[in-house]
């Protein structure tokens, strides 16, 4: 028994690793390499704000949905209780991220004048699914009247949602990255090839890296069967068992 969950547990092992690289790599980035982020009135609270945006969104957004998904596979216990934790780290997660959205609308500019970009579009889908579908599993699964066959039915495209949106918080993620390091090189704050842009790149990577990790954990069957010993003969016409 102990064997069938082996490569689980090695799958949460590589997944917890390269969650706390990532952690450790933004907080790097973030707190190390301050003055990427000095904005350009130079005041201590939008310093603040921007620094907060890749931490929120990093280490509040991906990596605790990431640990949401994760919690069916190894925390011990019943359904009821998976179930709430699950709910409970995705609305940490949530509030996260719309607190670090909510960051970036501190500009003097407004909050329309913002939505220039890929990443920012991207962002605002990713966390209207995130949000839609924190709400749906909610109502699904805890709502008493619901019976267990709508809720069976409701599954699949729970998990499908769910780990679609985290792909692509991931995704929107690494296209924050690009967009921060290609206008720090190209205002020539950032060289291109120095340690603050192997931070970030390794970010990205380490990003990736881990959403494989997580998803792949997530479809992992729960028990692998062992292989039958069942001897099978095969004749011209016939299949013989023994
Ligand atoms: C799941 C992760 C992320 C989401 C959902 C997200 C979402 C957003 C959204 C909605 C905006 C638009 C807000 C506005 O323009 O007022 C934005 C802006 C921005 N974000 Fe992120 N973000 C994420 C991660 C990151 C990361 C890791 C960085 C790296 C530094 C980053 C850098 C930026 C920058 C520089 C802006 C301002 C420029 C722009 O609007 O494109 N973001 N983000």
């Amino acid at each position: 028994m102990a064997a069938n969950g082996e490569p689980t547990f090695s799958l949460l092992l590589f997944a917890r690793l390269s969650a706390s690289l990532v952690a450790i790599l933004v907080l790097t980035w973030a707190l190390y390499f301050t003055t990427s982020f000095l904005p350009q009135t130079l005041s201590q609270q939008d310093l603040i704000y921007s620094v907060l945006h890749p931490l929120l969104m990093v280490i509040g957004f991906i990596l605790v949905s990431g640990e949401a998904i994760l919690v069916h596979r190894w925390l011990p216990g019943s359904r009821k209780k998976k179930k709430w934790v699950h709910l409970w780290l995705q609305g940490v997660a949530l509030g996260c991220g719309i607190f670090g959205i909510w960051t970036k609308f501190q500009g003097t500019e407004g909050v329309v004048a913002n939505f220039y970009s890929l990443h920012s579009w991207m962002g605002l889908l990713c966390i209207s699914l995130f949000g839609a579908q924190w709400l749906m599993g909610f109502l699904s699964f805890w709502h008493r009247g619901e019976v267990r066959m709508s809720r069976m039915r409701v599954l699949p495209w729970h998990v499908f949602l769910g780990l679609y949106t985290y792909g692509l918080a991931v995704i929107t993620a690494e296209t924050g990255l690009l967009e921060k390091l290609t206008f720090l090189q190209t205002k020539g704050v950032v060289l291109k090839r120095c340690s603050e842009a192997m931070v970030v790149n390794g970010l990205g990577l380490w990003l990736a890296m881990l959403c494989g990790l997580v998803i792949l954990t997530a479809v992992s069957p729960k028990h692998y069967q062992s292989i039958p010993t069942t001897k099978v003969a095969y004749t011209d016409s016939k299949c013989l068992t023994s």
